[in-house]
């Protein structure tokens, strides 16, 4: 007979659902700092629809959307799905999952009960019709992040996921290991693949900031995989040989400059220090590449602290592309030097299936390893959410396990 609930890791019989589960989760009442708003609790196991299935989640990655998330800026996600008449009050996060399809709904074929998979977090409406017309989903005005702009991601013990976000778990990597790329993955293959012709090609220099992050460390292998000259950027001289080991060609500390945040107005006595700053760290560059030579591609995510280098110190034709603006929103660039030298300043995010497939590929090839930095338990989700916020977090992406109640399981 079915329980109500059962333990983390006390396993159903296969494609057997209790009616309850553990999951971690944040209520408005609690937003603010993501180690008290990320709090466990017993909530409903959902219902999937057609083009769904359920996930017997064996470990989750942590990303910093589920930090903005806990903190309710820049969007209140809580508040957002009950305007679109979704009736839960509350979040059950998580965006990167490793785990056991458990439950398929009738209009899913790729997929069966049993399968080991990982999830790529782009969800859509399948009736849109962007996607209906082969267009790019992710440009879809349907377009959700699983896991932070919807529920019942994997911080839950069963996740909910859209059949088409599935891609197969690379079968050398244990289930925290599969459990702590892909978003980051798709996402920095996105950036550095999606936006034609400015896409990586052989020997092609990439600046990447935050090279030791989640994002940084996967662009890092993708650039040297595809051929192209990886440069990280890092706060810390430790971070520095992680770098070079993933592929960098060389690395900059930042804090060796201080021409930092919103560029100042160009009339003003200030921005002489920028441009002199912002010269400096291209000569750092120069160093590296053993010559005259800017990036073809910057790999932007901090904003508004680094756009303002960045977008000056891009090859002519080259191209910035963002995803983020950790730092803030405001942007601040010298238009001078952006259309007389034709650059192209790129907004992206996450990644659709296509792009997903390609990177899985790269990880199943060994090509791209996970950077698995430090593994914590469930009742963990919180606290390394906590570390993210204060960037204290280990070098690579973290991994909270769920079902796998030990490290070291899942590899064949
Ligand atoms: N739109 C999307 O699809 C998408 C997908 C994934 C992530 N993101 C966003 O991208 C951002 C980074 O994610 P992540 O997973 O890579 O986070 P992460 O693991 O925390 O890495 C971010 C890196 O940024 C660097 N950084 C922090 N403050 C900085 C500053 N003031 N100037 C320059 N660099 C700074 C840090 O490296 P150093 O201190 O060593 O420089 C850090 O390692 C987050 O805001 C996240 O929400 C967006």
């Amino acid at each position: 007979m079915t329980k109500e609930i059962y333990d983390l890791g006390e396993r159903p019989e296969l494609g057997v659902t209790p009616p309850k589960m553990h999951a971690f989760v944040v209520r408005q009442d609690r937003f603010g700092e993501p180690d008290k708003a990320w709090q466990r609790e017993v909530i409903d196991t959902p219902e999937i629809k057609a083009d769904e299935v359920l996930i017997y989640t064996m470990a989750t990655g942590i990303n910093y959307n589920n930090v903005w998330a806990a903190m309710g800026i820049p969007v209140d996600v809580i508040k957002d799905r009950l305007k679109r008449g979704e009736k839960e009050e509350f979040h059950a996060g998580g965006s990167d999952c490793s785990g056991i399809v458990w439950k398929v709904g009738g209009d899913v074929k790729d997929w069966k009960v049993g399968d080991e998979v990982v999830v790529n977090s782009g969800t859509w409406d399948p009736e849109c019709e962007v996607v209906k017309s082969g267009g790019d989903p992710m440009l879809s005005p349907t377009t959700r992040i699983w896991g932070y702009q919807t529920n019942h991601g994997s911080y839950c013990q069963f996740a909910k996921a859209q059949g088409h976000q599935l891609q197969p778990k690379p079968k050398h990597l244990t289930w925290e290991e599969s459990g702590a790329y892909l978003l980051c993955a798709a996402t920095a293959y996105r950036q550095l693949m999606g936006f034609a012709p400015n896409t990586v090609k052989k020997d092609d220099l990439v600046l990447i900031w935050g090279g030791a992050g989640g994002l940084g460390s996967m662009a890092i292998q993708i650039v040297a995989a595809l051929g192209g000259r990886a440069i990280a950027v890092v706060s810390d001289e430790n971070k520095r040989q992680f770098c070079m080991d993933k592929g960098a060609i060389g690395v900059i500390n930042r804090k060796d400059f201080d021409h930092w945040g919103l560029m100042p107005n160009t009339d003003d006595k200030e921005y002489g220090k920028f441009i002199k700053g912002a010269r400096g760290f291209g000569k750092a560059i120069w160093e590296i590449a053993g010559k005259r030579e800017s990036p073809r591609i910057v790999f932007e995510h901090p904003g508004e602290s680094t756009l303002p280098t960045s977008g000056f110190l891009c090859d002519t034709g080259g191209m910035i592309v963002i995803c983020a603006g950790t730092t803030g929103y405001n942007i601040t660039m010298d238009l001078r030097y952006h259309w007389m030298m034709q650059k192209r300043l790129q907004g992206s995010h996450l990644a659709n299936d296509d792009q997903a497939k390609a990177v899985n590929e790269l990880v199943m090839e060994k090509k791209v390893d996970p950077c698995l930095s430090e593994t914590y338990t469930f009742d963990e989700i919180g606290k390394a959410h906590q570390l993210m916020k204060e960037n204290k977090h280990p070098h690579g992406n973290m991994v909270c396990l769920v079902n796998a109640t030990e490290k070291g399981q899942g590899a064949s």
